[in-house]
């Protein structure tokens, strides 16, 4: 049995993921694949208790580090690598990338940290492909809908969204083969086609 493709989707809150997300899993199934769609932090019962905790909980910086790879593990271990063995593709609204950005770039975790919890947690799997929504923090922002509860990482301020976006980047720079970035300002027909033409270098 061939393994299914890993696709990862990252980018600042309000850079229009959620849309590009559904048309790549719907593109995906008229293509012929099976499809696994689901989100970090999260994707299992036990890995969606700990999104409430770590959107809504005040903790440790390490704390919510450590949360966002214990939830990874048991996503990896039920989901994520059944799913890619079995021969399905995965499309996943974010990963360990936003670990970095956030957690590293944002909240200024040493990155050493988190590339040694990656090791642990999944020393073999990287995404085959990312696509990197990069948008400014202004524009962002005004498209995050304010009239309701803003989790922990929306209510951050400017600077650390630009301190997650710069991580986003740099990342993007070291590894270009993996990571596409795509300008989230542009309009939702020019995107979906980027994410199409894309995702369709994979298949
Ligand atoms: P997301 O699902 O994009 O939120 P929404 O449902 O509002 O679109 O992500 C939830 C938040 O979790 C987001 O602000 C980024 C944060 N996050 C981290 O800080 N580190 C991580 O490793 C992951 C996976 C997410």
């Amino acid at each position: 049995m061939r393994r299914g493709k890993f696709i990862t989707f990252e980018g600042l809150d309000g850079a229009g993921k959620s849309t590009h997300i559904e048309g790549t899993v719907a593109l995906l199934r008229r293509l012929g694949h099976t499809v696994v769609s689901t989100r970090e932090p999260g994707g299992t019962p036990l890995g969606e208790r700990l999104r409430a905790l770590l959107l809504h909980e005040p903790m440790h910086l390490e704390t919510e580090t450590l949360l966002m790879f214990a939830a990874r593990r048991e996503h990896l271990a039920r989901v994520i690598e059944p799913a890619l063995a079995r021969g399905d593709w995965v499309v996943c609204d974010r990963f360990t990338d936003a670990t970095f950005a956030y957690q590293g770039g944002g909240r200024q975790l040493d990155t050493d940290k988190i590339r040694q919890l990656g090791d642990w947690v999944h020393p073999h799997l990287v995404p085959d492909l990312t696509l990197l929504f990069d948008l400014s923090y202004e524009t962002a922002r005004a498209r995050i809908d304010q009239t309701r509860e803003l989790d922990r990482f929306e209510q951050e301020q400017a600077s650390f969204h630009e301190r997650v976006r710069a991580e986003y980047l740099r990342i993007a720079v070291a590894e270009p083969q993996r990571m596409h970035v795509i300008d989230a300002a542009q309009s939702v027909e020019l995107i979906k086609k980027t994410v199409e033409q894309t995702v369709l270098t994979l298949c």
